[in-house]
């Protein structure tokens, strides 16, 4: 499957047609933002390392029955994907208190959420991602009371897969934001990306930063711990 023309440059992905009128191209690039694009630099392999990330975790949620985007690996920094119509909303669960959480209610960071929290935030660059609820959604017609409640089984169902794996391999899964778009037959499919760059990772011992924390804060090496989750996962890169 080939490259046709580009349909969307996002901050650090680009979407390109292809010659199937239901499939995409996803092109994961170097580029890697922070604090809604005030902040962007070009970090050597990081487009392979998260394409390749992706393709593993996503891979990992299919077997365990969540539906994805994900077709296959074209290349080191393309992957294939099915054509969804994205609701523009970001789907946040969070174990543990950190980031935007932290600022917003003055709770401490590292604090153990038990149930874990679930928040809804506006796709909205411009707006600096607002969070949002159910009735904004629906108010707007960004989505439906079924389509999210569907939304937050998901995410949740992510949460059972993903914590578990990453405490497997010594990581902490602090939180992480999931986007979701709707199939040809109206199905809500989980898209977009999994990757360090959309979720707070921590080692369970030392509670080292593993994640785009690293990058947000100046920490350095970013790409290398990148690097070094996929290699605890069992993915040499
Ligand atoms: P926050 O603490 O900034 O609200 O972010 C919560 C989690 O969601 C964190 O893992 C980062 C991720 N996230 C994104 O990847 N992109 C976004 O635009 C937002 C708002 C959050």
């Amino acid at each position: 499957m080939e490259k046709r023309e580009e349909l969307y440059r996002g901050k650090a992905k680009t979407v390109y047609l292809t010659d199937d009128a239901d499939k995409l191209i996803l092109e994961f690039r170097n580029d890697t933002s922070a604090f809604d694009g005030e902040k962007i630099e070009q970090l050597d392999r990081k487009g392979e390392v998260n394409n390749k990330f992706n393709h593993f975790i996503m891979t990992k949620l299919e077997e365990a029955g969540i539906a994805t985007q994900l077709e296959s690996l074209l290349s080191d920094n393309d992957s294939l994907v099915k054509k969804l119509d994205m609701i523009p909303v970001e789907c946040v669960v969070r174990n543990i208190a950190a980031g935007s959480l932290v600022r917003r209610l003055g709770v401490e960071e590292g604090l153990t959420l038990d149930p874990p929290l679930f928040e809804f935030f506006l796709k909205n660059d411009a707006l600096h991602d607002p969070m949002v609820n159910d009735h904004h959604i629906v108010c707007f017609g960004w989505a439906s009371e079924a389509q999210i409640a569907e939304m937050k089984r998901l995410t949740f169902a992510v949460n059972t897969v993903l914590k578990a794996m990453f405490d497997e391999a010594g990581m902490l899964l602090v939180d992480y934001k999931l986007e979701f778009g709707l199939d040809t037959q109206g199905n809500i499919v989980l898209g977009d990306e999994f990757t360090p760059d959309g979720c707070r990772l921590w080692d369970k011992e030392t509670r080292k930063k593993m994640d785009k924390d690293r990058f947000r804060q100046g920490l350095g090496s970013v790409v290398e711990t990148y690097i070094e989750v996929a290699d605890r996962l069992g993915l040499k890169l």
